[in-house]
């Protein structure tokens, strides 16, 4: 059984609506299944306009509706180190993606399993996580029941690959 934490980036575009949501949810579950300290997560995107900012106020507050808080988290820019720094950097969009493969080519270590958030859901492989930015409040609701989703298989997988079996999730 492994013991050493899995380090787990969730990315999007700018880091302030739906990569900082899936964090807290990612996070917030590990914890209520009693297993925080096998997980590091974080999150960043692929542009930096929003680097150092809290998260959108919208995504804020639909959150907060179901219990999750995302207002400490700050926006940063990924950038090669990451891809040193952790075990999984996932996507939450195919753009992103193609974004994030450019900069693997910049990583020295690149140990970095990179693939799509919702692969890990098999009713939503290969899919997107909608950017909700420019769209209304059921938007920020789909990311959220998404997150909820894609977290619940992920933790389960990634429990599974350290020999964690009923995991309680
Ligand atoms: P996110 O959403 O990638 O889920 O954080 C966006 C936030 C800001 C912008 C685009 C998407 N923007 O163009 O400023």
């Amino acid at each position: 059984m492994t013991t050493e934490p899995t380090r787990v980036l969730f990315v999007c575009l700018g880091n302030i609506c739906r990569s900082p949501t899936v964090e807290q949810v990612f996070r917030d579950q590990a914890e209520k299944a009693g297993w925080a300290a096998q997980f590091v997560a974080d999150s960043a995107g692929t542009g930096g306009f929003h680097a150092g900012e809290p998260p959108d106020r919208r995504a804020i507050r639909h959150a907060r509706e179901r219990g999750y808080d995302i207002s400490g988290l700050r926006a940063r820019q990924v950038g090669p180190a990451d891809f040193e720094r952790f075990d999984l950097i996932l996507a939450m969009d195919a753009l992103v993606l193609e974004g994030l493969q450019r900069i693997q080519k910049f990583s020295r270590g690149n140990r970095a399993e990179l693939t799509l958030f919702l692969d890990f859901l098999p009713e939503r492989k290969g899919q997107d996580v909608p950017d909700p930015y420019q769209g209304g409040p059921e938007g920020f609701e789909h990311v959220l029941d998404l997150a909820e989703q894609g977290s619940t298989a992920l933790l389960r997988e990634l429990l599974k690959r350290k020999g964690m079996f009923g995991c309680g999730c």
